[in-house]
């Protein structure tokens, strides 16, 4: 056979062999009883949560993200103070003030894919605020670093304002205020924590899930954040680091989607205490994410990197330990962490054994030293 056709049909063969892995990837459901003996954290909390955009006149350029929003309620808002960046909000619907958490997306990713993992976050109590950072952006990071900065130093003087359309019982108490982000949004929280840029806004707590810092050792992006100095990033605040076991593993021709020596490893090394890491050995990098993501950007979020056999297991155990990093770094509660931390067959997957630098009175000192 001429070499060219035996190779158009080796191509079409590893297309084919693409499109159907991730067509059963797409439609790969979990069974939701195998769930249902998992301690508290890691099932929906007691609170009912209510889940809503918030974008304004101002923000009429960045529509895009009402793409993929069928499954989540939009509304335009009067605000006296427009925020920076389109907002997706999970928030309590129970009267009540209660902590906030800036949540930064992934990289190209949209801040509604994460919308099972955040409601899951806010039915046990928080106020989670997700910005859509730019679509397609360059390696550079510094501008979305700017714009998470922006939307912080926007919180005193438009969120409450904003829930107040939607669950005008609830307030945010900016008292307890964390930054949380995935992948390339996890490198952005840490710039805002390290002073890449400030805010007026004082972080008492920082979620890395799955940070990434470049595309390998010796390839960080701008700004770099990793020194690859154990306890160098000396950020004086509590710190949760979460790793995917298949992060480092490539797919078909693909690099890794969170490459050995600029991943959660290194951001737990680099961190000083207190910092805890739990990572989750047979789950991938995007197993954060909703089941269903729609959009090219959720098709390939299922098809680029490595994942595990489904990701409700992944979402449920990461939004538990974050619920119990919290409840401990902004509550002064560390029962969850404690068992999270000591009794690890407790979660709903299979971890290897979790590590922490210092104490967990130190995480549950933060928040109370400061004020
Ligand atoms: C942020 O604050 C820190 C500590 O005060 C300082 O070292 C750093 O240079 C500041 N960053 C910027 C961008 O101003």
């Amino acid at each position: 056979m001429d070499v060219s056709v035996c190779r158009l049909w080796t191509l079409l063969a590893t297309l084919l062999t693409v499109m159907v892995t991730c067509s059963r990837a797409v439609h790969h459901q979990n069974d939701p009883d195998a769930m249902g003996l998992a301690p508290d954290i890691y099932n929906e909390g007691p609170l009912k949560a209510d889940l809503f955009t918030v974008y304004s006149a101002a923000l009429r350029g960045h529509r895009h993200h009402r793409l993929s929003l069928a499954k989540v309620k939009s509304s335009e808002l009067k605000l006296p103070q427009d925020p920076p960046r389109p907002l997706l909000i999970a928030a309590p619907t129970t009267a009540g003030k209660y902590p906030v958490v800036l949540f930064q997306h992934g990289y190209t990713m949209r801040n509604t894919y994460y919308s099972q993992l955040l409601n899951h976050i806010a039915s046990h109590g928080f106020i989670v605020v997700a910005p859509q950072m730019y679509l397609w952006a360059g390696s550079d990071a510094t501008g979305e670093i700017a714009a998470a900065a922006s939307v912080l130093d926007w919180f005193p003087a438009g969120l409450k304002g904003a829930l107040s359309h939607r669950v005008p019982a609830v307030e945010p108490d900016l008292t307890r205020t964390a930054v949380m982000g995935h992948s390339r949004g996890g490198k952005e929280v840490f710039g805002l924590v390290t002073g890449v840029c400030n805010t007026s806004l004082k972080i008492s707590a920082v979620v890395g899930l799955d940070p990434v810092d470049g595309t390998g050792v010796g390839h960080q992006t701008i700004p770099p954040i990793l020194k690859n100095s154990p306890h160098s990033l000396n950020l004086k605040i509590p710190t949760l680091i979460t790793g995917a076991g298949l992060g480092p593993v490539g797919r078909f021709l693909f690099p890794a989607c969170a490459p050995k020596g600029v991943s959660h490893d290194n951001f737990f090394s680099d961190s000083a205490a207190p910092a805890v890491h739990f990572v989750a050995s047979e789950y991938g990098h995007m197993d954060y994410m909703d089941d269903d993501c729609p959009g090219a950007q959720g098709w390939m979020s299922f098809c680029l990197c490595k994942n595990g056999p489904s990701r409700e297991p992944m979402r449920r155990f990461s939004a538990g330990i974050v619920v119990a990093f919290l409840q401990a770094s902004l509550m002064q509660d560390s029962s969850q962490l404690s068992t999270a931390l000591f009794n690890p067959s407790s979660a709903p997957l299979k971890l290897e054994t979790p590590e922490i630098y210092g104490s967990l009175a130190e995480i549950t000192n933060g928040v109370r030293a400061s004020v």
